[in-house]
């Protein structure tokens, strides 16, 4: 099995709790790059598959706002799988890792925090192109 730390890495997001409801703040010394676009999925239905792809530059930082769902990572060589269910703690993706996410449940929302602005050719969206650019 895979070292985690190796492929992606658990970040605890400062919170603020408090008996009328918690409160987490992400701001920019909360995750190592400078934090240029947010996005989230939702309404995912059962049984639905994202990801699939790796970021030659881009770093991204999921957290499950709600709900849980599976993140395999991949880094060319050691896969490993994890879910994130907590509000409370994201996961730093860095780039050149392979990411699929799956096992969405009812009512999930993922959030990511991107290191850059949305950009098609920083894709790597074939696994054997991904896997052809570790052995270059
Ligand atoms: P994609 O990143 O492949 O989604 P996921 O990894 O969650 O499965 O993006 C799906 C589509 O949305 C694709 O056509 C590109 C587009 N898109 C944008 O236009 N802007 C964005 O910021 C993102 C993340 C995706």
């Amino acid at each position: 099995m895979a070292d985690i730390e190796q492929i992606g890495t658990f970040i605890a997001i400062p919170k603020i709790t408090d008996p009328r409801g918690n409160l987490a703040v992400i701001e920019k010394d909360t995750v190592p790059f400078e934090i240029k676009r947010i996005y989230y999925l939702y309404d995912v239905p059962s049984g639905a598959y994202r990801g699939g792809h790796a970021h030659i530059a881009q770093k991204e930082f999921l957290i499950a706002l709600s709900g849980s769902f599976d993140v395999l990572l991949d880094n060319g060589s050691e896969k490993e799988k994890v879910t994130l269910n907590r509000p409370d703690k994201g996961l730093l993706i860095r780039e050149g890792i392979w990411r699929e996410l799956d096992n969405f449940s009812s009512g999930a929302i993922c959030l990511v925090v991107s290191s850059d602005v949305y950009e098609e050719q920083d894709y790597i969206r074939e696994y054997t192109d991904f896997i052809n650019s570790k052995r270059t």
